[in-house]
């Protein structure tokens, strides 16, 4: 069998079998498939789609592309999260510590921004020092001794998703449901999860625009997983507008620490609050001060403990003791204002009255791109000072008068802040009508 016949298989509405998979997968990873072969591969599932037994071959393939990670003796139960991407969704950095800081292990693999979506190590790396590449003996240490570590996909866990990830980001072949699927259930399952809670975005700023695609990327997910064993949750969040206020990397940090000190953005501390008590609950943790019984733990104690880790301080105390860890400088995470910034700051003003009824996260997401938050291509450096942050009044529903900024760029030279003040202008639209805002949270599937 060639690789040709695969593509050609694929490009023509077949359904390919386990082995044609195992074989294109195993090439790729070998180095034997090409990349033109392989963005070909992407091109055709893209039009073509594949049945749930393809993307389950697809996942069991890429996640066994590499080495599998067993974490059982560091942790006897390992929850994990995974966002589906999205502009303004920095809740890795949040959730992380909370949960780790009632007593609940957290140790994840992340990865970097894909096409209009920021991505969690590219943030992370915007506070000097932090190091993303660990040995999986140095990932296990910290997490049975920090009880938090965030890291980059190794080179020997699923390493096929790895090189996928890359190439789908500059091939026009993200937002497909079966790759991303096996993308994210693939990276989930060699990392040695045993629960996982899938943080499934949906609208103009996720890879997913409706509720009904999302629900089904969700169930797709969840069915896989559970198929491997694995116990499965997901959320179906919000992303028609940004997640929060700040959308690029340095600027994500700094929102993600003031939440961590009990104030930021309220749609984004509700959104870390309803993922840490899903983490919680899927854990069936006995968390202090609640059921005695694990098992018993019920998702209003869930909620009310997730949610006092943000302003007890206890979740900001681990989330220092995680970026030392891992090397980061914890006189920047102290005082944010020295983290990377921009040198210049312009505002997008409201062009009238009235309410505002649209802010486009993916045209959001895709200025951050153009500023040099993220990547044209593969490979390229990020620029971790640039971005957009909103003003309340520039989220959906907000009441706004003419002349009134609706959100700040941060730009390192005049032509892209006047680019992107443009591109951003027509992310708006308005209504003269009270507008509501959307929910946070759609839809939980336990
Ligand atoms: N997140 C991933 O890990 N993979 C995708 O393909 C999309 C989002």
């Amino acid at each position: 069998m060639r690789i040709v016949d695969i593509i050609t298989k694929k490009r023509d509405g077949g359904e390919l079998s386990r082995a044609e998979i195992e074989l294109f997968i195993r090439g790729y990873v070998a180095g034997e498939v090409p990349d033109y072969q392989a963005a070909a591969f992407c091109m055709a599932v893209f039009f073509r789609g594949m049945t749930p037994q393809e993307t389950t071959h697809l996942t069991e393939a890429m996640a066994f592309s590499g080495d599998t990670l067993d974490l059982h003796d560091v942790a006897a139960f390992i929850v994990d999260k995974h966002s589906s991407g999205g502009v303004g969704d920095k809740t890795t950095l949040v959730v992380g510590p909370m949960v780790a800081s009632l007593g609940v292990p957290v140790g994840k693999m992340s990865g970097r921004g894909l096409s209009f979506s920021g991505g969690t190590l590219d943030k992370l790396e915007a506070i000097p020092g932090y190091r993303v590449d660990l040995t999986i003996a140095q990932f296990k240490r910290q997490l049975r001794e920090v009880g938090v570590v965030v890291a980059g996909q190794t080179h020997e866990l699923a390493p096929a998703d790895g090189k996928l990830y890359a190439l789908r980001d500059v091939t026009g072949t993200v937002d497909s449901l079966p790759l991303i699927a096996g993308s994210i259930m693939s990276k989930k399952i060699a990392a040695g999860a045993d629960a996982i809670v899938l943080d499934v975005k949906v609208g103009k700023g996720a890879f997913m625009e409706t509720l009904p695609e999302a629900v089904e990327l969700a169930e797709l997910m969840a069915q896989i997983g559970r198929g491997l064993g694995r116990k499965m949750t997901a959320l179906i969040g919000d992303m028609s507008q940004p997640l929060g206020l700040a959308a690029g990397n340095a600027l994500e940090v700094a929102e993600a620490i003031e939440t961590l000190h009990g104030r930021g953005p309220a749609d984004f501390r509700q959104h870390c609050v309803d993922v840490a008590a899903e983490m919680l609950l899927i854990a069936r943790v006995h968390v202090p001060g609640t059921s005695e019984v694990p098992g018993t733990f019920e998702a209003e104690s869930a909620h009310t403990q997730a949610a006092a880790t943000l302003d007890n301080g206890t979740a900001w105390a681990k989330f220092r003791q995680w970026i030392a860890a891992q090397g980061g400088d914890l006189a920047v995470v102290d005082d944010p204002g020295r983290l990377a910034h921009a040198p210049i700051i312009e505002p997008l003003l409201a062009p009238r009255d009235g309410y505002v009824a649209k802010v486009d996260a993916r045209e959001v997401g895709f200025t951050v791109v153009d500023l040099g938050g993220g990547r044209a291509v593969k490979g390229d450096p990020v620029d971790p000072a640039v971005g957009v942050v909103l003003e309340e009044r520039g989220k959906i529903g907000g009441k706004v008068a003419a002349g009134e900024p609706l959100l700040w760029v941060h730009a390192r030279t005049d032509v892209a802040c006047a680019a992107a003040l443009a591109r951003l202008a027509a992310a708006y639209a308005f209504s003269d009508a009270p507008v509501a805002a959307p929910p946070v949270i759609h839809r939980v599937i336990r």
